[in-house]
């Protein structure tokens, strides 16, 4: 397994810190992505706050400005551009350090036009050579030198990394890198290489860690989490791993045993995952849901759409009628389950008819959250290329249609809420009202409600007494 513990990288950090001594300097990130990308910023915050840099939520008043990238639509890119624009005038007057990360930086036509046209730009890393930010950084405090660190797409796993996290009650804990499913419409295998997996025992000590540290929830991430280790067994490693949770040993060796250790974690009350696919859910994850005592019985669960003719056109591997049953399977293991999903519209050579079939799913499957997508061409993947590309008018009203539906669903499961009895993990206050306090269910629906502080990070019982499209109001069960 390519594991690789930091070592040199602490060694920058120090002469990072040597440099910085004494003076008082700010950092300002800008994620623009996944929450992967989040994780990746928390552990770059971690690492410049090691190297004397605090955390500024203005930009103005950064001495180093870095925009983590995602490149997974387009208009990710505009925005990009926009904001390298914004910071030339930094640039100028204060020197402040410009650092660009992320997703895009492994898109060789994006790097290009940043050394083109916004030459000020003094350090260009892609998602692979994180880890090498000091160095980076030193390089350019030190030597005043540019530095393009992007290499290989098929890096290292990198344990050991400092980490600064933005929530104290949820984390994230991101399980293995990159995608081997090459889905047509996908820049994700091109800039995240193949897929590789953590070692168990580092993600349960990370949890073990977070738990002492007071999370509550945590938030398993990767491409394709549900194809944990497999690509290693595939290539004939030994992927039993013996591992130990609260003193007991276990082996794990599949998605299913990591969560069936995980669960066993104290202190951790939920556990969720992003994202699975549908091709390789299997029933020991389905049964490891129901069986555990943490796992949110909530599935997120990708159609992208429900047109078996374009999922062959998108290589995603199922058909419209086998994601159906693979929903109704669990929904009968698990009658408390709900589900989630992302879906694209306008799919090159999608029909009204094609489109009435990822209606048809909506309508059937009855999702609680659906996040949509318009289909956004993506330079160097299969559908790019592909002749009949649907015209951004139609693609648009094809959106409006899905919203529709996707509301309405939603006011009536919404309205199904109110007057019942649910579980909720307290986040904090809520962000418009500090009088309120916000949580979620377990199913994911956020709710407000009037308490006290000390009830953050505690799962109470509410009573929910009305409905408000995105949030449900509750009232504390005395
Ligand atoms: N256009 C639109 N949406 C996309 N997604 C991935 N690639 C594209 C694209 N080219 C969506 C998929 C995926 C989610 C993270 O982003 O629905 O599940
Ligand atoms: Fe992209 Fe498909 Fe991999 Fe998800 S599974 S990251 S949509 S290629």
């Amino acid at each position: 397994m390519q594991v690789k513990e930091v070592k040199e990288e602490l060694i920058y950090i120090e002469k990072v810190k040597k440099i910085n001594e004494n003076k008082k300097l700010k950092y300002y990130i800008l994620t623009m992505g996944c929450q992967l990308n989040e994780n990746d910023s928390e552990k770059i915050a971690g690492m410049l706050e090691e190297m004397n840099y605090e955390k500024t939520l203005d930009m103005q008043d950064a001495d180093l400005v870095l925009f983590n990238t995602c490149c997974v639509r387009e208009n990710a890119e505009e925005r990009l551009f926009g904001k390298i624009g914004e910071v030339k005038k930094l640039k100028e007057e204060n020197g402040t350090i410009i650092a660009i990360g992320g997703c895009m930086m492994q898109e060789e036509h994006i790097t290009k036009k940043i050394k083109q046209s916004y030459p000020y730009v003094d350090i260009i890393f892609g998602t692979h050579t994180l880890n090498k930010l000091p160095q980076d950084l030193y390089e350019a405090l030190d030597e005043n030198k540019k530095v393009r660190d992007i290499i290989n797409i098929d890096g290292q796993i990198i344990e050991g990394l400092p980490i600064s996290r933005d929530d104290k009650i949820k984390a994230s804990v991101t399980i293995m890198n990159g995608c081997n499913n090459f889905c047509s419409y996908c820049i994700v295998p091109y800039v995240r290489g193949r897929e590789r997996s953590r070692r168990p025992q580092d993600i349960i000590d990370e949890v073990i860690g977070l738990s002492k540290n007071g999370y509550k929830e945590i938030m398993l991430l990767g491409q394709n989490v549900n194809s944990y280790l497999v690509s290693q067994k595939a290539k004939g490693e030994d992927v039993n791993f013996k591992v130990i949770v609260n003193d007991k040993e276990m082996i794990v060796n599949s998605f299913a045993t990591l969560l069936i250790a995980l669960d066993e974690i104290e202190g951790i009350e939920r556990i969720r995952f992003i994202s699975p696919h549908p091709k390789d859910f299997t029933n020991d994850v389905i049964d490891a849901i129901k069986n555990s005592k943490h796992i949110c019985k909530q599935i997120h669960l990708p159609l992208q759409s429900g047109s078996t003719r374009v999922l062959k056109e998108m290589n995603r591997k199922y058909t419209k009628e086998e994601y159906i049953k693979l929903a109704e399977k669990i929904k009968n293991k698990i009658p408390e389950i709900v589900f989630s999903t992302d879906i694209i519209v306008g799919f090159p050579g999608e029909t009204e008819e094609d489109f009435e079939d990822t209606l048809d799913v909506v309508q059937k499957v009855n999702f609680e959250q659906v996040f949509m997508f318009i289909y956004s061409r993506r330079v160097g993947t299969v559908a790019d290329k592909m002749e009949n590309q649907i015209p951004e008018e139609v693609k648009h009203k094809r959106f409006d249609r899905l919203k529709e539906l996707v509301e309405n669903q939603m006011k009536v499961q919404n309205e199904n809420y109110v007057g019942k009895e649910v579980q909720i993990l307290v986040e904090g206050k809520s962000k418009n009202n500090d009088k309120m306090l916000t949580g979620r269910t377990e199913s994911n629906k956020v709710v407000n409600f009037e308490g006290t502080d000390d009830l953050i990070g505690k799962i109470i019982n509410v009573k929910i007494i009305s409905e408000h499209q995105w949030y449900l109001k509750g009232s504390i069960i005395k």
